[in-house]
């Protein structure tokens, strides 16, 4: 039985609402007056990100590995599940515990939803198609993965946390949504992270030359973060319980994205050439005619825009880590 809210706000749990995405959820969840509990293990969160709202009277910490059960008092009318590290580098630091978080976290945050009769959205990735042997990836293509390589970890995990979605969906009476993410960038994603863009921003702001693998030829697709959030808000608004793509079409290769990064910055740095690392896409392309069709969503920041708001962001971010690591008295 779906549950009837009759507060006028609801309450809402984010897993992971100290990382990237999931802390600007929470900004969006809070101004629109819901109140949010944000359950986060901080293995790639930044207090940082949440500092804004840890006073507001509809905010909630709690430290917690999702790995390991949960109970939270009182009602739970919706939970987002962000939790997991999304840079390669990250979440190759500890691949088990990778494993771990998409398999058991996603357990444990569906039998919380089955208790407190809360709707669920999965964070699900385009990683799922794994390198995809099709341009223009659409919910149907059932991907191309490598289940024993060092990406193993995140995209089977994924795969697997579907799996677990769509079950409590269809047979456990959980009402599950299931975003299939595609590159997302913008303000809050940590400059150490790993991830294309910021590694571009931050190498370009500090004047070093920006590192891309392989040849630079292989592309992606990048949607602003603002964007997404709407996408996520919707898809948990919907009746959809198979996946969504969720992303912006417009595809550029890394090369393309050095170019403007420098540009826009105004920067002097040239290019470094890197191998590619293993089982690394050659391409990324959502195809989001579902989203378009079921959720009347698209994305409406374009790069340019994007990037321009995401350059700012790292700029403010890079000076206030510099005054905080000068020494007193400077
Ligand atoms: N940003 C993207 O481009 C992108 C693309 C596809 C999918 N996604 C998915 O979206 C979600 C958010 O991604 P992001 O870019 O914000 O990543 P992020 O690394 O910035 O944030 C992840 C957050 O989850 C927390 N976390 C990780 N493991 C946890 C655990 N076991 N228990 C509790 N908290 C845990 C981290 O501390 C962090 O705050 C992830 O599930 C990711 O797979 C993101």
């Amino acid at each position: 039985m779906p549950r009837v809210v009759t507060r006028n706000h609801k309450v809402i749990l984010i897993a992971g609402g100290a990382g990237f995405v999931g802390s600007n959820l929470c900004r969006r969840l809070i101004d629109e007056g819901h109140e949010i509990i944000c359950v986060d293990n901080f293995q790639t969160g930044n207090r940082c990100n949440i500092a804004p709202f840890l006073q507001h009277r509809h905010f909630r910490l709690i430290q917690h590995d999702i790995c390991d059960p949960l109970d939270i008092s009182g009602p739970v009318d919706e939970i987002y599940n962000m939790a997991c590290a999304a840079s390669p580098d990250r979440y190759q630091e500890g691949p088990v515990h990778t494993c771990k978080t998409c398999f058991l976290g996603a357990l444990n945050l569906l039998e919380l939803a089955r208790r407190k009769n809360a709707r669920i959205l999965q964070s699900s990735t385009s990683e799922v198609y794994g390198d995809p042997e099709i341009s223009l990836q659409d919910e149907s293509y059932r991907g191309c993965v490598n289940t024993c390589g060092p990406r193993a970890c995140y995209d089977e995990g994924k795969r697997v946390a579907e799996t677990l979605f769509w079950e409590y969906g269809a047979h456990n009476g959980v009402e599950t949504r299931i975003a299939r993410i595609f590159n997302t960038y913008g303000p809050n994603m940590d400059p150490a992270d790993g991830r294309v863009v910021s590694n571009f921003i931050v190498q370009a702001l500090k004047g070093e030359d920006l590192t891309v693998y392989g040849t630079g030829l292989q592309t992606r697709s990048f949607c602003y973060v603002s964007d997404l959030v709407d996408g996520l808000i919707r898809l948990m608004a919907s009746d959809e319980k198979m996946p969504v793509n969720l992303g912006n079409p417009g595809e550029f290769t890394m090369l393309e994205l050095a170019e403007k990064v420098v540009k826009m910055v105004r920067s002097r740095a040239g290019v470094t050439f890197r191998p590619l690392p293993q089982d690394d896409p050659r391409q990324r392309k959502p195809n989001i005619t579902r989203a378009k069709t079921i959720l009347g969503w698209s994305p409406k920041v374009n790069l340019d825009e994007g990037l321009a708001a995401t350059i700012e962001w790292y700029r403010e971010r890079l000076a206030a880590d510099q005054e905080a690591e000068a020494p007193a008295g400077q």
